[in-house]
């Protein structure tokens, strides 16, 4: 299917985050707010991959966290094929949660320390109630590990045991045993180093071309967003900044915004 020519698979329209920033002791002083996210209005395709490139406190993970629903807005809507979220009934929600999923930056520190890789992975499987049997469960995480191409035995080790990339990969491999069709990566390979950023990245790629995966990729780092992307949008303080094609704006920046984060990625 053409990426562009397809429904939105998630969409935010225009939309409000305010958190309270500091609340006054004396009762009817009013609370100081900050906004967050200005007016914001984002969406994904079947299959594509949208970036997201700010610098750090510009709202990206904000952003993230509303589009997959772990965190409420204060206006707008966000509306999952059509449907609006906080509208869905109990079946529909479901679904919305099974098919939006993420990686963070931190793979260990978002993995229970004390839970095998088995049960990380497992995870989603037994919060979703997708599978019907532990034979299913164990059969689903065994696969999952090798398509992430890691060792069949990595199954039985504890986070602790193994690499930040290894880590990474078995995020990945939780994201996707419930088979999504997006997946919200904030950050996921900056707290890694450069070479295997690279292997993460092309996991990434190769995935998205089994599995018809629709990515967020959310970073810091434009030279790694030009990477993944075919869209980008450039935040600033809450705000859209700019967005194009990920060569429009890599190549082509217009705002000085963008061409600082362009130049600091060199
Ligand atoms: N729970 C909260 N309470 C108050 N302010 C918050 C809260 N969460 C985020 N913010 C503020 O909202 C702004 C956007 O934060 P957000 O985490 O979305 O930025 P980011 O672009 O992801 O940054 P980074 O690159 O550092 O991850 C920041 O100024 C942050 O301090
Ligand atoms: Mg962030």
């Amino acid at each position: 299917m053409d990426k562009n020519s397809s429904q939105a698979i998630l969409k935010g329209e225009n939309i409000i985050r305010d958190f309270i920033v500091e609340r006054k002791a004396i009762i009817g002083t009013p609370k100081k707010m900050f906004r967050a996210l200005d007016d914001v209005s984002f969406e994904i395709n079947e299959g594509e991959t949208v970036g997201v490139v700010g610098e750090s406190g510009s709202g990206k993970s904000t952003l993230g966290e509303i589009l997959g629903g772990l965190l409420k807005y204060s206006s707008g809507k966000v509306f999952y094929k059509s449907k609006e979220i906080f509208k869905m009934n109990k079946e529909e929600f479901h679904n919305y949660r099974k098919n939006v999923q993420f990686i963070f930056q931190d793979p260990k520190g978002s993995m229970n320390p004390h839970f095998k890789i088995r049960d990380v992975v497992a995870e989603p499987l037994i919060t979703l109630k997708i599978c019907s049997s532990q034979e299913e469960i164990d059969s689903k995480v065994v696969d999952m590990i090798k398509k992430v191409g890691l060792e069949e035995d990595s199954i039985d080790k504890y986070p602790g045991e193994l690499s930040g990339g290894q880590c990474q990969r078995v995020a990945i491999a939780r994201a996707l045993i419930v088979y999504p069709e997006v997946i919200i990566c904030d950050e996921a390979v900056s707290a890694l180093d450069v070479s295997v950023q690279a292997q993460i990245l092309n996991l990434l790629i190769d995935l998205q071309a089994q599995f018809n995966i629709s990515y967020i990729f959310i970073s810091h780092d434009i030279g790694v967003v030009n990477y993944m992307s075919d869209r980008i949008i450039v935040m600033n303080r809450g705000e859209i900044v700019e967005t194009g094609t990920a060569e429009e704006v890599f190549f082509y920046p217009k705002e000085e915004y963008t061409k600082k984060l362009v130049e600091s990625s060199f």
